[in-house]
């Protein structure tokens, strides 16, 4: 009986057990349904970055799991000094504790004060909203680079066989004189003992214009034209290697082969890089530091017991290419035993003039090998490879032959009819014979393999000549070299003309970013501010390239002067204050940290450089007559109809106004805030009263003009109608032509689409006839052109938003302008034209959205993917809100989904993290 009773008391509890369970699991299924976890830990960005000199560096992850209502309430972060410590559980540097937040960018370290050469061990966990926490995640770390100037034991090195002029005779003669002398590139290598067991060991290197480093025999990394360009006068970067597992016990030797880079730019050329008053000959300082086990540390520092002597690369221009002669290699100069008896003392200099600085950003490396798709011999021994793809980058040669023989490579974007190299457009503004020109000359001693170090070049063909025999397809290969920044975003649709245009952006980007955004990779490789920023949003749904920017925003600040003035490119030797800038370019300083902003939730590089920014909006009203901008580039590069300057710089000039206003008010200065943002009013009424002509018309009634007006925000609300009609009339008019220059063309699509025109703007886009992009699509473009009727460059990337706007509004992936970072995403997508299908993915800060749409049967069904502790405001399109579906219930009635509004056609709904399907009636 007492058995039966307690079976039955059993079978209760065990059925209330169940119940509990099952209740709870449908208590989670209201919300998530299973723990939060941490990964993709960065810091300052970057996974594991080494050698960083900011003192709080923010520390930010994402969950990647794709669980409904993933909601983070609380996280505790450990930094550690030491592996050990953090294995344990000891933040023994930073323990937050259990930080009630729901944060996961960018929270600044603020534990014990950081030391140089520290190294830092982090990880994190979090707690969900039911109070549960989550396992530690994988543990990240980051390592201290040189934080005290005096720390830097090392001498600059340089190295020049003494000439018989006089060194003070050297001093009077100009810049571009006193260097007009060409000589190789130096070595230099110091051998060095290992007598105790290694703890760690780092190398800290600034090599001028580029180095390579080897320890042992080996190349150090796989970073290639390091470091970074910079400004020489203002900071140089120097670039950290953790090399403890190269180290052996005993003799080591460090080599270092450098080149000339920005440093010392031979070649005359319009923006005077040959006579900046940085040049010098290429110059090294490092440092190694060996930390042993026993505690005690070993300084290696380059000093004059080091010895130096002339290399292979016989010459090297960063715009003419690099010569190598194969027969000057000394094998093993990289090695401790090698004889370095004939080698000279390198010269101790007194190096650049800038301050050192972390290079915190991904340094440039080879990220792809090219096999070419043709290979044809216009003329007899002249060979050209087609890598079937605009790529910027260098050619990487397989050859066996005399030694001696010289092989000669050309490279360009265009055949001449008769199928030889034409260099003729981008050879246009470099007054020296060779451009885009590297040369090898043969060892003789079997097979070798060869490609340039100091240089790249933009190109889809080279020219070889001096081959010894005939070259096959496998004689050559295209390296394509570029920061090596992750692809972030992948667009695709059902329209192939625009998968075409999309492919070409990637490129273009991809040719126009190595160390610092550039507007072409082969005629100019200029930092041009108007390109960068035109292109600078869809770099970033593309590319994950934060870091890269916050480097090129240093950039900026060093090159503005007192005045608050601006070059039109960046780095400068000087040039580019008197022609080439104007707001629409130097606006690139404002808007660039804007972006970052609203895409990241970036709040330190507005307060970094917000006192710059006024100065350059200050800088603008003593510039303004009447609150009208006239100075400064216009709408370049316009298709057919030209612009007015006044009205683009205007534009400009009120939304840096706006954005310092908005700046102000989020770093809580109201006075300013107030002040600037009185002043924009100011300018917006002034250009209406300028340019405003009635009838929704904008001074010459250019697409520019009008989308110009609509896009800065600057048209009075009872006007916008008016204004939007007459663009699109204006659009129709040219039988829906594009008929804008690089800025227009930003503005026109996004203007379009943001007033409810998407279907112009679609329009536009697919057209495949002059001006359009589908024209250069038509013709086979792999990348952006320069100039609609594509005479000029065909890679420039200042025409390239139009992949933002794929994202914007054809995936309908949007930043909410009031939840930065993608706290809150906006999933607008537009069904339009032909279109059936889109789907875009995007790695933002947060983690991975989503958003894919089709058109079947009728219906529209729409897939998101909306990251761990986001929300979503969706935008269905619909007949009717009550006919939206999500999964297999009524949209309102799903789990996780509220019903917000029902606006324009479309039904609103707010969703949580994870992933959705709507399917709506359509039509
Ligand atoms: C560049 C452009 C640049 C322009 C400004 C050109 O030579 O290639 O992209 O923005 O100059 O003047």
């Amino acid at each position: 009986m007492k058995k039966l009773k307690y079976l039955s008391l059993s079978f209760y509890a065990c059925f209330f057990l169940l119940y509990c369970v099952l209740g709870a699991v449908q208590a989670w299924g209201q919300s998530s349904s299973g723990l939060l976890s941490c990964q993709e830990l960065r810091c300052e960005y970057l996974t594991n970055p080494l050698g960083l000199d900011v003192l709080q560096p923010r520390l930010s992850w994402f969950d990647t799991s794709t669980e409904r209502a993933q909601k983070q309430t609380a996280y505790q972060i450990l930094v550690a000094g030491s592996r050990e410590s953090l294995q344990a559980d000891k933040g023994d540097l930073w323990d937050t504790g259990k930080v009630d937040s729901d944060e996961t960018v960018n929270i600044p370290y603020a534990g014990k004060a950081l030391q140089s050469y520290q190294h830092c061990y982090w990880k994190v966990r979090v707690w969900d909203e039911h109070g549960k926490v989550s396992t530690w995640s994988e543990s990240a770390w980051w390592s201290m680079g040189i934080l005290d100037r005096s720390l830097w034991q090392g001498k600059w090195l340089s190295y020049e066989k003494l000439s018989k002029t006089p060194p003070e005779e050297q001093k009077a003669k100009s810049i571009v004189e006193k260097f007009q002398k060409r000589v190789p590139g130096p070595l230099f290598r110091k051998v060095f003992d290992v007598t105790k067991q290694v703890q760690s060991a780092s190398v800290y290197i600034c090599g001028l214009g580029y180095y390579e480093l080897r320890l042992n025999g080996g190349k150090v990394g796989d970073h290639v034209l390091d470091p970074a360009f910079t400004n020489y006068d203002k900071r140089e970067l120097y670039v950290t290697y953790d090399v403890t597992d190269s180290l052996v016990s005993g003799q080591n030797a460090l080599g270092v082969m450098l080149g000339n880079g920005w440093l010392n730019v031979p070649t005359d050329a319009p923006w005077n890089f040959n006579a900046a008053s940085w040049r010098a000959r290429p110059m090294l300082l490092l440092q190694l530091r060996i930390v042993y086990k026993d505690g005690s540390t070993q300084m290696i520092t380059s000093d004059g017991t080091w010895k130096a002597a002339y290399g292979p690369v016989v010459q090297d221009g960063i715009r003419e290419g690099e010569h190598y002669d194969a027969r000057r290699e000394q094998p093993g100069w990289d090695k401790p035993g090698f004889n370095d008896a004939s080698w000279d003392k390198p010269q101790i200099v007194a190096g650049p003039k800038g301050v050192l600085h972390g290079q915190i950003m991904p340094p440039i490396k080879v990220i792809q090998t090219i096999t070419p798709v043709s290979l044809t011999e216009p003329k007899p021994g002249v060979f050209i490879f087609d890598l079937g793809q605009n790529i910027p980058g260098w050619a990487q040669i397989k050859v066996s032959g005399p030694a001696g023989q010289k092989i000669t490579l050309r490279y360009g974007e265009r055949l001449y009819p008769d199928g030889t190299l034409d260099q003729k457009e981008i050879h246009l503004h470099v007054k020296d014979k060779n451009f885009q020109t590297d040369s090898y000359i043969l060892r003789g001693d079997g097979v070798e393999v060869w490609q340039p170090r100091f240089v790249y070049h933009g190109f889809q063909y080279v020219e070889m000549t001096g081959f010894p025999g005939k070259p096959t397809i496998d004689s050559l290969r295209g390296q394509v070299v570029h920061t090596s920044f992750q692809q972030a975003g992948y667009f695709s649709c059902s329209n192939a003309l625009l998968n075409q245009i999309q492919h070409m952006t990637l490129w273009s980007y991809r040719g126009n970013f190595h160390g610092y955004p550039t507007d072409c990779p082969h005629r100019e490789k200029n930092g041009w501010m108007g390109d960068a920023h035109l292109a600078t949003e869809q770099g970033m749904y593309n590319f994950q390239n934060e870091a890269s920017y916050t480097k090129w925003m240093n950039d900026l600040w060093d090159e503005q002067r007192e005045t608050g003035a601006m070059p039109g490119i960046v780095p400068t030797p000087g040039w580019g204050y008197q022609w080439g800038n104007g707001p629409a370019w130097d606006s690139a300083y404002v808007l660039i940290p804007w972006y970052l902003y609203q895409y990241c939730g970036d709040t330190r590089i507005l307060a970094r450089h917000y006192d710059r920014f006024k100065r350059y909006v200050d800088y603008l009203t003593g510039k303004a007559k009447d609150h009208i901008v006239s100075i400064g580039l216009g709408d370049w590069m316009p298709a057919k109809t030209k612009t007015p300057e006044a009205v683009t710089s205007t534009g400009y000039y009120y939304v840096d106004t706006v954005i310092v206003s908005k700046i102000a008010g989020l770093l809580g200065k109201t006075e300013e805030a107030e002040k600037y943002g009185a002043l924009a009013e100011e300018i917006r009424k002034a250009f209406n009263k300028t340019f405003y002509k009635g009838n929704g018309i904008y001074a010459n009634d250019s697409q520019t003009a009008l989308s110009c007006a609509l896009f800065q925000g600057l048209v009075n609300p009872q006007e916008k109608e008016k204004v939007v009609d007459q663009l699109v009339a204006n659009v129709k008019q040219q039988g829906y032509h594009i008929d804008t220059g690089i800025l227009g063309s930003k503005y026109l699509l996004n203007s379009l689409a943001d007033n409810g025109r998407t279907d112009v703007a679609y329009r536009i886009a697919v057209g495949d006839t002059f001006p359009g992009y589908g024209v250069w699509a038509r013709q086979g473009a792999t990348t952006l052109f320069e100039d609609w009727p594509g005479a000029k460059s065909l890679n420039h990337i200042a025409f390239g938003d139009i992949s933002a706007w794929f994202y914007k509004y054809l995936a309908g992936i949007q930043v909410n302008p009031t939840r930065p970072g993608f706290k809150n995403i906006i999933i607008k997508p537009e069904p339009v034209g032909d279109l059936t299908w889109v789907r875009a993915e995007y790695e933002s800060v947060r983690g991975r959205i989503r958003s894919a749409w089709r058109i079947e049967d009728k219906k529209f069904v729409l897939d998101i993917t909306v990251p761990a502790n986001c929300t979503a405001t969706v935008y269905i399109p619909a007949q009717k809100a009550d006919k939206v579906l999500e999964g297999d219930k009524a949209a309102d009635k799903s789990v996780g989904v509220k019903f917000l509004r029902w606006e324009g056609g479309k039904s609103v709904y707010e969703i949580g993290s994870g992933e959705f399907s709507f399917i709506s009636q359509y039509k």
